[in-house]
């Protein structure tokens, strides 16, 4: 949440920064703003609403060339979405600007502090009030003037909460300060010039080598060099570590939407996900786990935490889980978790997913199983996030960046990887034979292509979609791996098209939800492979007549040849055959287009939905 660019090296800031934020703007875009520093003096400008409106107002008023600056994209969190609330905040001389991620908890003291002592005021935000704590600092009474990392490492052991901050002030000209408390953010090295940013992507056009800031560390980035220490001014040794895509990844290479292109990367990324899982005697080899066999083989319980499209992922992987590892395994949401009490032990696995690996509820959730004693193993998609660093092991899923809000390729990258993960168990524990997981091995293998099967028959999907542009609720429904599916499904045409969406289990409409249907009402159903779960296929084919029965215009989704659900099918998309527990792999992807192309044909912002930013790092 909030995309945070800083710049300091021979280039002109400006461009610098503006591009970076471009890149960001996934991570909000309630607001953006930028400051240069450029002759003795701040210039900065900041706008309500989309990167764009900043740009207008660049374009007609630029600020004076300058190589060091900083920028913002925000997520309204303090205040609401308007000009002054926007980032940068400045104090009472103007003489120093700041940007923020997170929530500043003791806001209210600091502030009533703050005014109490005669600072003005002029926004809502709890930013704003770090300009004005570091304006105290630079000015101490007694004039000696600390630098301007001195001034934020004595102001951060003030602050309650979670922050990304980043400071430039016209008296340490060359420098751009950053610190961090479980928000993210990255140094950037370039030649002669680096960076600072909530993400890689704000300087990939610019340099592949990174490195990682932790938790409580304040970086200061010159054009020549990178200081990093804890907030006491300690020196940290940081970890460096080379990007793995470029900045072609991060474009949209000639599709409208972010969106569009990341479910068409899918074939790939479930490709890329399942690379190096097999060593050459055909045992399952995860290269990045640092868990040892010896814990693994103790583990008697498994604890999935993740948010949404991830939890969903997680409803899945723990079928695999108990299917293949004959463990039990419980999927709790990550925002919850911590305030339920969870009981965990030495031998619970805890097994947190995350595409962006800074999700702050997964994160907390990630640090109390640890205080717990529990092993926990990531399933992350960005490499060096806060997640994989404070877990003890991690699986990377390598679905590439993921810039549209909605989650897409990520979330076929997770299922694919907590597959591998669950098999590595049920080898480890020796619940399955070896044959066995080189059958599904097999199964996955051809994952890829399954996808781009699919992939190929969106047309009728697409067609309905923008045939029920204009109707106010859509229910999704499925059973098994499809009940997730469903929850996916409704949760993606929720958040993209703006429409009331429900999932639910099929043989739960009885029991309340079939009073929702009505004639005309879309209902999408999941069905299971009639060969491989006839019992399941049977009951789901009775769920579909029920809502027909009722008026409700069906969608099914169904294996390719299902002549027993055809009949009660008034749209009918068909899935390749694939075993039961991998379906969700194929049966997600035109849920997927569904939403996507209903946001479209109603005039949506697909990347960019309302209310939304990727990475949500405030609880
Ligand atoms: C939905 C979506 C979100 C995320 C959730 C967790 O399309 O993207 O529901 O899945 O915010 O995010 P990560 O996976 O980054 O922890």
């Amino acid at each position: 949440m909030c995309g945070i660019v800083g710049y300091a090296g021979g280039r002109q800031a400006l461009e610098v920064v503006l591009e970076g934020l471009a890149r960001l703007e996934y991570r909000g875009y309630d607001s953006a703003g930028i400051a240069v520093l450029a002759g003795g003096k701040i210039s900065w400008a900041k706008r309500a609403g989309k990167l764009g409106n900043l740009q207008s107002a660049l374009a007609e008023v630029p600020p004076p060339a300058g190589t060091v600056g900083l920028g913002h994209t925000r997520w309204a969190t303090h205040g609401a979405p308007t000009d002054p609330n926007a980032h940068p905040h400045t104090d009472c001389s103007g003489r120093l600007a700041v940007v923020h991620n997170g929530i500043i908890e003791n806001f209210a003291d600091l502030r009533r502090d703050l005014l109490a002592r005669g600072h003005v005021m002029t926004s809502e935000t709890d930013t704003e009030l770090v300009a004005h704590l570091l304006e105290d600092e630079m000015e101490q009474a007694d004039g000696a003037r600390p630098s301007l990392a001195g001034a934020m490492r004595a102001v951060c052991r003030r602050l309650d909460g979670t922050f990304t901050l980043v400071a430039v002030d016209v008296r340490d000209p060359d420098v751009v300060v950053g610190a961090r408390r479980n928000s993210p953010l990255v140094v950037g090295r370039g030649n002669g010039e680096n960076f600072l940013a909530s993400d890689v992507a704000a300087f990939i056009a610019f340099t592949k080598e990174a490195a990682e800031i932790g938790q409580d560390q304040v970086a200061e980035i010159r054009a020549d060099r990178v200081t990093v220490t804890d907030f006491d001014g300690a020196p940290v040794r940081v970890r460096d570590f080379t990007i793995d895509w470029d900045a072609d990844a991060a474009e949209k290479s000639g599709f409208k939407w972010f969106m569009t292109k990341e479910i068409a990367e899918q074939p790939r990324a479930v490709a890329d996900a399942l690379i190096g899982r097999v060593d050459r005697d055909g045992r399952i080899a995860l290269d990045e786990m640092r868990l040892d066999d010896e814990a693994l083989r103790a583990v008697d319980r498994v604890v999935v935490l993740a948010c949404g499209t991830a939890y969903h992922a997680g409803l899945i992987a723990k079928h695999a889980i108990e299917h293949w590892c004959k463990i039990g395994c419980e999927v709790q949401l990550a925002s919850e978790f911590r305030y339920s009490d969870p009981i965990l032990t030495r031998s619970t696995l805890v097994i947190a997913i995350s595409q962006s690996g800074e999700t702050l509820d997964t994160l907390m959730a990630v640090r109390h199983a640890r205080e717990q004693h529990s092993r926990v193993l990531a399933v992350c998609n960005v490499k060096g996030s806060s997640i994989p660093r404070e877990s003890d092991a991690v699986v990377y899923t390598h679905a590439g960046p993921e810039i549209a809000v909605a989650s897409t390729k990520a979330f076929l990258t997770q299922l694919v990887s907590c597959y591998v993960v669950a098999l590595y168990l049920a080898q480890v524990q020796g619940t399955l034979y070896a044959s066995e997981i080189a059958e599904v091995l097999g199964h996955l293998r051809r994952m890829p292509d399954a996808v781009e099967q699919v992939l190929g028959l969106m047309e009728p999907v697409r067609r309905i979609a923008r045939e029920l542009a204009g109707e106010r609720c859509v229910l999704f429904l499925g059973r098994h791996v499809g009940y997730p599916v469903a929850l996916e499904g409704a949760l993606k045409l929720k958040e993209l098209a703006y429409m009331h969406a429900e999932g639910f289990a099929a043989g739960e409409l009885k029991h309340g939800p079939i009073a929702l249907i009505e004639p005309g009402l879309p209902v999408v159903v999941v069905v299971p492979s009639p060969g491989d779960m006839p019992v399941l296929h049977d009951k789901i084919v009775s769920n579909i007549q029920e809502v027909r029965a009722r008026g409700a215009r069906t969608i099914v989704l169904a294996e390719r040849g299902d002549a027993k659900v055809a009949p009660y099918a008034d749209t009918m998309i068909e899935l390749p055959p694939v075993p039961p527990l991998l379906q969700p792999v194929v049966a997600t992807v035109p849920l997927q287009v569904f939403a996507c192309e209903l946001a479209d044909a109603r005039g949506h912002d697909v990347d960019q939905p309302r209310n939304l930013a990727k990475s949500v790092t405030v609880e």
